[in-house]
């Protein structure tokens, strides 16, 4: 499941499920300074670099590591390999618990309305505010240690949960801290400033101190490479997420929005218009600005968590975004309101709910969201290919299919993380 069909930008349509092309059988990988450095059938591979190897055609599952001089050989029996998965979008540093908030939804109250009765974003900032350096950096590393338990070998994490200049500069340290330690998956950090309006600060004075003191302090601190926008009616509007995302795009910030979540607000058109990376939710939004977006290269990040999590009966349309050869990505939108940290559970809903091909989900989830997501070695990442960061999973089983068909646990025996095997399970 090398996902590598002699192309690297991003993959659409029927291409997306083509097995003729995405997938091979007896391939041996060499691994050198965390990148792949060569891909051969495993014989001639052997013969090359390993002619002392003495290899065993191995008939089980079990994965088997040996030290041959210098070169530590893991054979990964007959289970399958994908790449590492990439999660596109999450919100992933933040303290406090909402999980009260699923009996006010029961009550008929929407998210709009729990965010107005000092529940939702609010409640949470209050709780990541209070909370110290120590926890938030424990509760990251807990979170990256699950993520990665479930095949996440680098993603993008938004701040947004401090809406003040001083936290949100504390946020995107501590990602920072997280991202440079290696046993952790890699980092994207976003700066999400507007990702809702304090409370007690007017709208229109919280706009000029994102643009006149949060965009200064979070380019001059340098771990932030993204700006996101809550762009949606309540929250920021069309304007405002104009001017904010102008501004951050002069300070040198690549954008990414969140959009149309709960309606269709034009935020798809401003994304399209804009041809900013990525335009997430993209849940209501309309036929024409998804065809423009397409059109500007702009990826529509569907996020299936939250409606599953909300109890909304509404679902991205993948189907028509396939047929109409229109870039899209999955990501978990981890967020205090959508606690899934499992890309195979975003996927499982999208096959086995919603009907997309498995291997189609895999492309969404791997070399496109690839595309949006720098890995911290600033390599490409997402597809086995040379030259590729050494990110890849290996199943717990033989049919590749298993990866996107599991709930509640994890489909994967290993991780490789820059070159090292993180084992999962032993059996
Ligand atoms: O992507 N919609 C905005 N942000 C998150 C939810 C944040 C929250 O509820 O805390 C999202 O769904
Ligand atoms: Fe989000």
């Amino acid at each position: 499941m090398h996902l590598d069909n002699g192309k690297e930008d991003l993959i659409c349509g029927e291409d997306m499920s083509n097995e003729e092309h995405l997938i091979s059988k007896g391939l041996a990988i060499l691994i050198e300074d965390n990148i792949i450095s060569k891909i051969k059938p495993e014989e001639e591979l052997i013969e090359e670099f390993l002619p002392s190897f003495n290899r065993k055609i191995e008939k089980s599952t079990k994965i088997c590591m040996n030290k041959i001089n210098d070169t530590l050989v893991t054979q990964v029996g007959r289970n399958s390999i994908i790449p590492g998965l990439i999660d596109s979008h999450t919100h992933l540093l933040w303290d406090g618990d909402r999980s009260n908030e699923v009996s006010l939804r029961m009550k008929g109250m929407s998210y709009s309305e729990i965010s107005k009765a000092g529940g939702g974003i609010t409640y949470t900032v209050n709780e990541t505010r209070k909370s110290t350096d120590e926890t938030l950096a424990k509760l990251g590393k807990e979170r990256l240690k699950e993520a990665l338990r479930n095949g996440t070998t680098a993603l993008e994490a938004k701040s947004g949960y401090g809406l003040t200049t001083e936290s949100e500069l504390k946020l995107t340290s501590i990602m920072n801290d997280l991202s440079i330690d290696e046993t952790n998956p890699s980092i994207d950090i976003t700066w999400m400033g507007a990702h809702d309006i304090p409370k007690g600060k007017e709208k229109a004075d919280y706009i000029e101190e994102l643009i006149n003191k949060q965009i200064p302090e979070i380019t001059s601190q340098g771990y932030a490479r993204n700006c996101d926008v809550f762009c949606e009616p309540g929250w920021f509007t069309i304007e405002e997420t104009e001017r904010i995302i102008e501004n951050a795009s002069n300070s040198g910030l690549s954008i990414r929005l969140h959009v149309d979540e709960f309606k269709d607000g034009g935020g798809a058109d401003l994304a399209a218009k804009k041809g900013v990376d990525t335009a997430d939710h993209a849940l209501y939004s309309n036929d024409d600005a998804r065809e423009n977006m397409s059109k500007a290269n702009v990826i529509q990040g569907f996020l299936p968590g939250a409606p599953y999590t909300m109890g909304l009966d509404k679902w991205p349309p993948i189907k028509q975004c396939i047929e109409n050869n229109q870039p899209w990505t999955i990501a978990t939108d981890f967020n205090p309101n959508c606690r899934i940290l499992s890309i195979p559970s975003i996927a499982s809903i999208c096959v086995q709910k919603l009907g997309i091909n498995p291997l189609a989900t895999l492309c969404a989830a791997t070399r496109n969201a690839g595309i949006s997501v720098l890995h911290r070695t600033e390599k490409p990442h997402g597809i086995i290919k040379e030259g590729y960061v050494a990110n890849m999973n290996i199943l717990n089983g033989e049919k590749w299919e298993g990866w996107c068909l599991q709930q509640g646990s994890s489909p994967f025996k290993a991780t490789i993380l820059e070159g090292s095997t993180v084992i999962h399970t032993i059996t």
